[in-house]
């Protein structure tokens, strides 16, 4: 009978039970679900976005439901860098599940002072790098542009020693570019996507439904496709592992994942629906597993017909 082996080795230690986790900003911090499910059978919590202070986030309304989806303009709301390494983390270092601390900036600085306090906090298992924050200083996301994209990381790789994951945004016109970029700066490991730019609109008011500048993060079932092309296309661009998340609420919607080409995958919207959603999806893909004799679920990965075609030889009577 085949074994099935479910570790995932993300690099620099960081090695995950299974590959199925929950998605930041959708599981807090874990231990709100700690009564709730078993959260120690889970791969990895990708905790919400943390910043250097903390941040009350947006006024409401801050999420609208969509078709098949769901749009957020949270604001990163999170209690701040020194209360997760003084409060969180000392709860995560006695928990079997990893737990990846998912970090937000709005300039470079930020995010090196935000990893800079976690680096040696018993507890962090790993760094989760979102760079989908707009660039207070360039007005741009970082993630949109793979030079800033690359400095960024540069930057954070000199002070930690821990895993890092860089989370891209999929609002890019190529995503393998920076998918490129950041593993040359120094990523272990990549996750991709973050919500796409989206907007609800209320025709009775004839408005947007979020405030502001009318759009949200769009998130659910909506963005699987989505989701597993931009997965497919970093797959192809980079050899450090890859983490698919965008969509996942049943264990066929992972192993799609495994097989446009991801390591691991996270559970994201879906938990809002029923928070013990990532373990059925972890059930649903082992069983899978052994109905196919998988020894790993990588074994399901697609290889993409190469796209560099052979130039036919020259005729030397045309040269
Ligand atoms: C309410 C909400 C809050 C989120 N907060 C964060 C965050 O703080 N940092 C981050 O990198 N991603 C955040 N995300 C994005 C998710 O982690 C995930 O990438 C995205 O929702 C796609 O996965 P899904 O379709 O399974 O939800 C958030 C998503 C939602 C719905």
């Amino acid at each position: 009978m085949t074994r099935l082996d479910l570790g995932v080795d993300l690099g620099r230690g960081l090695v995950l039970p299974n590959p199925i986790g929950v998605a930041s900003g959708t599981f807090g911090y874990g231990f709100e679900f700690e009564q709730l499910v078993d959260i120690q059978r889970l791969g990895a919590i990708w905790t919400k976005g943390t910043t250097l202070l903390p941040r009350a986030g947006n006024p409401p309304p801050r999420v609208a439901e969509t078709t098949g989806g769901m749009l957020n303009s949270i604001g990163l709301h999170n209690p701040g860098v020194e209360h997760v390494a003084t409060v969180y983390a000392p709860r995560f270092a006695g928990w079997r599940v990893p737990v990846v601390v998912n970090v937000a900036g709005g300039g470079l600085e930020e995010y090196v002072a935000v990893v800079r306090r976690l680096e040696g906090v018993p507890g962090v298992a790993g760094i989760e790098l979102n760079i989908s924050c707009p660039n207070i200083a360039h007005g741009l996301d970082f993630g949109r542009d793979p030079a800033a994209a690359a400095r960024v990381v540069e930057a954070v790789r000199a002070v930690t020693r821990l895993c890092l994951v860089v989370k891209l945004s999929p609002n890019v016109t190529a995503i393998a570019e920076v998918a490129r970029a950041v593993e040359a700066a120094g990523a272990d490991a990549i996750s991709a996507v973050n919500t796409f730019v989206g907007m609800k609109v209320h025709l009775g008011v004839r408005r947007p439904v979020l405030p502001r500048g009318g759009t949200g993060g769009l998130s659910g079932p909506a963005i699987k496709p989505l989701a597993l092309a931009a997965v497919a296309a970093v797959r192809a661009a980079v050899r450090v592992p890859v983490v698919g998340v965008g969509g996942i609420s049943a264990a066929a919607d992972a192993l799609e994942f495994f097989v446009a080409g991801a390591d691991a995958v996270q559970v994201g919207t879906a938990s809002f629906a029923d928070c013990g959603a990532a373990l059925e999806v972890l059930e649903g893909c082992v069983a899978y597993a052994a109905r196919h004799r998988l020894g790993r679920l990588t074994e399901l990965r697609w290889t993409p017909p190469s796209d560099r075609v052979e130039s036919p030889p020259t005729p030397t009577s045309v040269r």
